[in-house]
Formats: structure tokens, C-alpha cells, sequence
């Protein structure tokens, strides 16, 4: 899997993606269609802390980190045209980022112990080596510090295309270790960018994170919001959404989590 490939499919298609999906900046999204911080309280009490986002995209978490009151909030992206999104939509929005373009998987631009929470949100899927990611979250946080990711669940990539076509056929191996391949396609069926990622087994994030000395705290596994909740609430209170429900979506996501949400603690080493 190629982190490069990812960053250059990530130039080409933050244009379309940020004009065609609607992301909350005053709530911290988990999941399409799902309750987000407001609601389920993974992150909590920011206020005073050093706090980096991975793989900010857009920069719409990091802007909402900073309104909570985080003491500086620093945004790390592989790619330079969703970072200059989030620059734009940081002025805008009248907050101070300090954003930087690199790859998670070698952050020896941070010293170390150098902050007090780490937050990733649908980044580390594509990135190639988790074990360097997780390995350098553990030496940029001080003792005593948090890291909240929040990723695809391995449900989701097991069983969300078979439940999408009502195909067995379509169930894929929970064991696989081989990144997926797959294009994003916009609302004209056309394809945009080609991607690779992987839903880690929790095995993986969860040994990952303990042999790097950051304890789990909790996980948790957002369930979406039904039908008829999201008839009765105003689109832009759905933290991130497209422009209309997509009704297949909210159904499947009733059915498997799409999120998977670790949280884990760094303790002193021996
Ligand atoms: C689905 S977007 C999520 C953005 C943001 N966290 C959010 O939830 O709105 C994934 C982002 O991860 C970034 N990314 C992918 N691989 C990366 C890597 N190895 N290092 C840093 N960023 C990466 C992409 O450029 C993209 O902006």
C-alpha cells in the first residue's frame, strides 16, 4: 500500500469531496449519518491541552478542537490540497492552526512529549505501516496524555458490500492482511480517485497500542441514526452528512457500526 498514491488521490479529490459532503464545525464528527462528540463524549474536556489532529482534511475537527477551548491545536495531512482547504476555511472561521504536511507514520518533526491529546478521525486506514503510526503517537504524547482514533470499523469492511447488494458472495475475509483497492466514485458514477486502505483487526490496534504503552481507556462503536430520527432533526445538526439522506446508508448503519473509536492512555515506562 502506497501512502504516496493515497496523498496524490487525495490531491485530485478534495475539491469534489469538500463541495459534497457537509462537515460540521461546531460538532466532531465519528461517522456518516451518526452522533458525534456532542452526543457520545469520547474526546470531553479539551480546555488547556496541546492538542494534534492526524490527517485533518478539511480542518474542520481541528477548528472545532480550537473553539473548545484546546490550548493549540497543531493539523498534520499527507496532502498539500486539503491542507490548503483547511488554511482557507481556519481563516474564515477566525481560529489559529499551526497545520503541517507530512505523513503520520514519521512525525520526528514533534518532539517528544510534546502534547497532551492526539486525535485521528478516518486517516489511519490509509496508512501503510500502523504499528510507526501508533509508535510515534506514543513518543509525541506525554505521560499521562490521550489519543482518541476513530477508523473504520472491521464489521464495515467485512460486511458493508454484501449487505449493501444482499450478496454473500460479497463478505469479505475478516483475516486478510491485504490493503483494499477501490476507486471514489461522485454523484455522475464517475471515478475520481483510486485509494487504497485497511480496517485494522482490533488484534492489531489493540496489542499496537498496548506494546507501545498506551493503555485503553474504552472503545466505542457509534450506531448510526435511523430514519425517522434524521426526518426530525435539520441536516447541518448531523455532524457529517451529504447533501440528502441516503436512505441504503442510514439502513445498513443500523445494522454494523461503520466506526470503531479507540481511546487509550500513555503511561510512564519503566
Ligand atoms: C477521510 S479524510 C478525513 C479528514 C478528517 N480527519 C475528517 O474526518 O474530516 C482522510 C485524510 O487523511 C489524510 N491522510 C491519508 N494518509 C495519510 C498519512 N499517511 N498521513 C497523514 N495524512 C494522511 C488524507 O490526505 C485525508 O485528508
Amino acid at each position: 500500500m502506497s501512502n504516496e498514491l493515497n496523498k496524490q488521490s487525495w490531491n485530485k479529490l478534495s475539491k469534489y469531496y469538500q463541495s459534497s459532503t457537509g462537515i460540521s464545525l461546531t460538532d466532531i464528527h465519528y461517522a456518516p449519518y451518526s452522533p458525534g462528540e456532542k452526543e457520545l463524549k469520547v474526546i470531553g474536556e479539551v480546555k488547556g491541552l496541546d492538542v494534534i489532529e492526524l490527517g485533518c482534511g478539511g480542518g474542520q475537527i481541528a477548528i472545532v478542537l480550537t473553539k473548545l477551548g484546546a490550548k493549540t491545536v497543531t493539523a498534520l495531512d499527507i496532502s498539500k490540497q486539503q491542507l490548503q482547504h483547511a488554511q482557507k476555511l481556519a481563516e474564515r472561521e477566525k481560529v489559529t492552526i499551526t497545520f503541517h504536511q507530512g505523513d503520520m507514520e514519521d512525525l520526528k518533526v514533534f518532539q517528544n512529549s510534546s502534547f497532551d491529546l492526539v486525535v485521528s478521525v478516518h486517516a489511519i486506514s490509509y496508512a501503510n505501516n500502523i504499528e510507526n503510526v501508533l509508535s510515534e503517537i506514543s513518543r509525541i504524547l506525554r505521560v499521562g496524555g490521550r489519543v482518541v482514533l476513530c477508523t473504520i470499523h472491521p464489521l464495515q469492511y467485512v460486511l458493508w458490500e454484501a449487505l449493501e447488494e444482499k450478496s454473500i458472495e460479497k463478505i469479505q475475509s475478516y483475516f486478510s492482511s491485504e490493503p483494499s483497492s477501490w476507486d471514489w466514485i461522485d454523484n455522475m458514477k464517475t471515478p475520481i480517485a483510486k485509494f487504497t486502505d485497511r480496517a485494522h483487526r482490533y488484534e492489531e490496534f489493540v496489542n499496537g497500542l498496548i506494546s507501545n504503552g498506551l493503555i485503553l481507556e474504552r472503545i466505542i462503536e457509534p450506531r448510526g441514526y435511523t430514519l425517522e430520527e434524521l426526518n426530525n432533526m435539520d441536516l447541518n445538526d448531523v455532524p457529517y452528512h451529504n447533501h440528502m439522506i441516503d436512505e441504503k446508508f442510514t439502513r445498513i448503519n443500523q445494522i454494523i457500526p461503520f466506526s470503531i473509536i479507540y481511546t487509550a492512555r500513555k503511561i510512564a515506562s519503566e
